[in-house]
């Protein structure tokens, strides 16, 4: 899914399958940092999100990222993941091992969040 403003393309949120049986997705961001900061990424990432469970009947969506990605992390936490792990130095990242953290949601937990407003 492309977050589309009056600039064109501005981000990309994506959902991915990791397991049918499971009834798990992996979601995933990217957002031109000229657009950043306002909320847009968060907006996108929450109605794909909300998708997943709504109409594809997911279970449980997860997100990954770098240990010192803060803005990412941050991100996840807003949408009411809960952080579920850090792996330390686990993957090569620009050729140095990195940490990694896990956040993650389930169906239930996001009906149930508290909605703003
Ligand atoms: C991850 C990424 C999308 C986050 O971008 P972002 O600009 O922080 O996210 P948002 O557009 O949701 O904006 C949130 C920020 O705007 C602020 N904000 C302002 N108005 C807001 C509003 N109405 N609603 C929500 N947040 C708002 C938030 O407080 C937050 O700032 P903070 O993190 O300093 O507290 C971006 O850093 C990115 O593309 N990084 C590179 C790719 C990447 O690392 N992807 C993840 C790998 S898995």
């Amino acid at each position: 899914m492309a977050a589309v403003g009056d600039a064109g393309v501005i981000g990309t949120v994506e959902l991915v399958w990791r397991s049918r049986l499971d009834r798990t997705a992996e979601i995933g961001f990217v957002f031109n940092p000229d657009h950043g900061g306002r909320g847009l990424a968060t907006e996108a990432a929450a109605a794909l999100v909300n998708w997943g469970f709504t109409e594809f009947g997911l279970h449980r969506i997860y997100g990954r990222c770098h240990g010192r990605n803060a803005a990412s992390a941050r991100l996840m936490a807003r949408l009411g993941m809960r952080r579920e792990a850090h792996h330390v130095a686990s993957y090569l990242f620009a050729g140095e091992w990195a940490d990694q953290l896990v956040f993650a949601i389930l169906a239930d937990e996001w009906r149930s969040r508290p909605v703003a407003g």
